[in-house]
């Protein structure tokens, strides 16, 4: 019998998740490494990090975009896995809006502009190191709360393709 899952999210859609999820990872192996560099070689890995997390942020702006414009395949399940799998979905979003969001407010509250090499994008706002102690905290709250997400994200497509093998990951996958 065929799935109804089969029905796939547009092209746009499935390129821009794909590249999101793989920019993630680089940005949080690259995060979770800035504190092992020694302070004086610091600066540009975390000017890498900052404008690929910047990039992040541009990228999910366009995604919401291709999300408000083309209508994703609906849901079959349970009213419970549609209810979860929404509440999942938003969660996913609003998180790849605020990790990069509380980065950059913490970056340019330290003063730093983004370093672009062929030009710069000066800070917007004041030098305030109390404030930017507190983004900084958030940066890295929003991204365990995200990394939680993510891995419960995984868990679930793997559990929709291998245990109810319903064939989700087609939806999704590259074409
Ligand atoms: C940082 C990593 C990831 C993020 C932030 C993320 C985010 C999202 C979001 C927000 C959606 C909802 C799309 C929409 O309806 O507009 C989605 C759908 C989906 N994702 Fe991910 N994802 C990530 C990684 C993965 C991985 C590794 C897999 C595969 C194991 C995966 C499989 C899927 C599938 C199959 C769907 C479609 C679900 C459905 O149709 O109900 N994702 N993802
Ligand atoms: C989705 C994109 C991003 C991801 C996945 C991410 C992830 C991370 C992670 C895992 C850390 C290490 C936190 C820890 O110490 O435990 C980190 C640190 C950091 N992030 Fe991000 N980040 C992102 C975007 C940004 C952006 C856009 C900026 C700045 C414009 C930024 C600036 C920083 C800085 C400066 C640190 C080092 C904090 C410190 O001095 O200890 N991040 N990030």
């Amino acid at each position: 019998m065929t799935s109804p899952y089969v029905q796939r999210y547009a092209r746009p859609a499935i390129a821009l998740h794909w590249a999101i999820a793989l920019a993630i990872l680089a940005g949080a192996v690259l995060g979770l490494s800035l504190e092992a560099i020694p302070r004086e070689q610091r600066l540009p890995w975390a000017n890498l990090h900052a404008v690929l997390g910047t990039l992040i942020l541009l990228l999910t702006l366009a995604r919401l975009y291709v999300r408000a414009t083309h209508i994703p395949p609906p849901l079959y399940d349970r009213d419970w896995v549609i209810a979860l799998s929404k509440v999942g979905h938003v969660a996913l979003y609003a998180l790849t809006l605020a990790l990069p969001v509380s980065g950059l407010v913490m970056w340019w509250l330290r003063g730093r502009g983004l370093d672009l090499w062929a030009f710069q994008i000066p800070s917007p706002l004041a030098v305030n190191r109390d404030a930017a102690k507190l983004a900084e905290e958030a940066h890295e709250i929003v991204f365990w709360i995200g990394a939680l997400a993510v891995g419960g994200h995984v868990l679930a497509a793997l559990v929709h393709q291998f245990v109810w093998k319903d064939r989700l990951l087609e939806r999704m996958r590259p074409a």
